[in-house]
């Protein structure tokens, strides 16, 4: 046999934890992989190499990869030859300290290192969790032209110089750094030329991204414009943005284009003044008030959702009303809370902790609140005709599943459609998590 043989036949598995920009990143792993001969495979079992793309921002999410280490112990047994590798945010903050706790891991790469995964999967293994000075995403080969689903993700901005006083991530993703406009440019008509109609720009704080384009410094509106003169790019969204980032330039993009969806995921954390100081949010309750305000003048209708975590050190009963009360200001359309989790190396790691059992209660007062706004908002819903991207068939002879402009799932007995088709959409009734319509005449 020859080497190009062997090594066309090598399997590769990538299971993704946490957020959008790991999805995206087991994307391009997956295609650099590719270059070195391996394809993906769903099944574990017959894998040669099982790629765990981690997450590491509360405790429960970075537990998650040993007890899946644990499970892949006996297959591993089985087949000494197959490589484990640990990618991701565990990776970067963990390194070593992974293969010391779980010895079948055979690498371990940081979201900076991507470039050096198929050195180091030839290699056999190592570890690496440098923040190189060169561009990864650069350094990953180009993806072969194939079709592509409708709807993709486009990292433009990666990293946090934020430091809120809860999170991992301005260490384990780096300082805040902006791809050129260029290479956006590039890459998005290139995801265009293979079938995508929609891009979600990806950053951890991706309304913070700046650049240099004609005419010198660009802000994030900017970019959204340029980007929205693409033909073939029928819709842009953007996730997850700073208050404080949020320039005038990002509100009239709301206002003005309208390829930009009406739907924006802006993370308040708390609604007490007290707590967003202690999390070194550097915003009060009222000036994100005023910021949803001004947002919603631009685009009236505009779906709002957030992420909130409870129970942060300090906290007491009436912060917790002040996070009620704000959330009942605002009305989101859905949002995700979280029982805070202390994390190593970040400043509240040691700062004494609410009561579990006080935690877990406001939590589910919280929840409450948020799921009978987000029944609110679908139900809002009903009546209106707006557009839906289908992304797959359902499971019903006929129907297709697609997303709002609203980002709701939306189901549609749509017998002639297609994937990929871009229609109007009249809604119909609304169910917990999706919405079904009918087109519009
Ligand atoms: N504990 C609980 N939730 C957290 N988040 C980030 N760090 C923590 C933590 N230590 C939440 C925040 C953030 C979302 C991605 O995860 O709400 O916006
Ligand atoms: Fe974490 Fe705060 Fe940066 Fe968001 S803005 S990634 S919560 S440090």
């Amino acid at each position: 046999m020859t080497d190009q043989a062997t090594t066309a036949t090598k399997k590769l598995f990538i299971k993704t934890y946490g957020c959008q920009m790991n999805v995206y990143d087991s994307q391009r792993m997956a295609e650099a992989m590719g270059a070195e001969g391996y394809v993906l495979t769903e099944n574990q079992a017959d894998a040669d190499m099982v790629l765990l793309n981690t997450c590491h921002i509360r405790e429960k999410a970075a537990e998650k990869l040993y007890s899946d280490l644990g499970r892949l112990k006996p297959l591993k047994a089985e087949r000494p030859d197959l490589k484990i590798g640990v990618a991701g945010c565990v990776a970067q903050a963990e390194g070593a300290e992974i293969q010391r706790r779980m010895p079948i891991v055979d690498l371990v790469v940081g979201p900076q290192a991507y470039h050096r995964l198929p050195a180091m999967a030839r290699a056999g293994g190592g570890v690496d969790t440098e923040f190189p000075a060169e561009d990864k995403f650069e350094h990953l080969p180009k993806p072969a032209a194939t079709r592509r689903a409708p709807a993709a993700f486009l990292t433009v901005q990666e990293g946090c110089d934020k430091f809120c006083a809860f999170c991992v991530v301005p260490y384990t993703r780096g300082a805040e750094v902006s791809r050129p406009v260029s290479r956006i440019m590039a890459e998005a008509r290139d995801l265009v030329a293979r079938g995508v109609r929609e891009i979600t720009l990806l950053g951890q704080n991706v309304n913070g991204w700046h650049g240099e384009g004609q005419g010198g410094e660009w802000g994030f509106g900017r970019l959204i414009r340029n980007l929205a003169e693409i033909d073939g790019l029928e819709r842009i969204r953007y996730t997850t943005s700073h208050p404080n980032d949020m320039a005038d330039d990002l509100i009239e993009a709301h206002r003005h284009e309208p390829k930009l969806m009406p739907y924006l995921h802006l993370p308040v954390q708390s609604g007490s003044d007290r707590i967003l100081k202690a999390m070194n949010r550097k915003h009060t309750a009222e000036q994100y008030l005023r910021l949803i305000d001004r947002i919603r003048e631009a685009r009236p209708d505009i779906v709002l959702t957030s992420d909130f975590i409870v129970g942060f050190p300090g906290e007491t009963d009436q912060d917790h009303r002040d996070t009620l009360d704000l959330v009942r200001k605002v009305g989101f359309g859905m949002a995700y809370s979280f029982k805070y989790s202390p994390r190593p190396g970040t400043p509240a790691y040691d700062r004494p902790e609410v009561d579990s059992a006080v935690a877990d209660a406001r939590l589910q007062e919280l929840q409450a609140l948020l799921t009978h706004q987000q029944k609110a908002t679908q139900e809002g819903m009903v009546g209106r005709e707006m557009g839906v991207l289908f992304e797959k068939p359902g499971r019903l002879p006929g129907q297709m599943i697609g997303k709002s402009d609203y980002l709701h799932a939306v189901f549609v007995d749509a017998p002639d459609a297609q994937v990929g088709d871009l229609v109007r959409v009249r809604i119909r009734a609304s169910s917990s998590n999706s919405l079904a319509g009918e087109l519009a005449a």
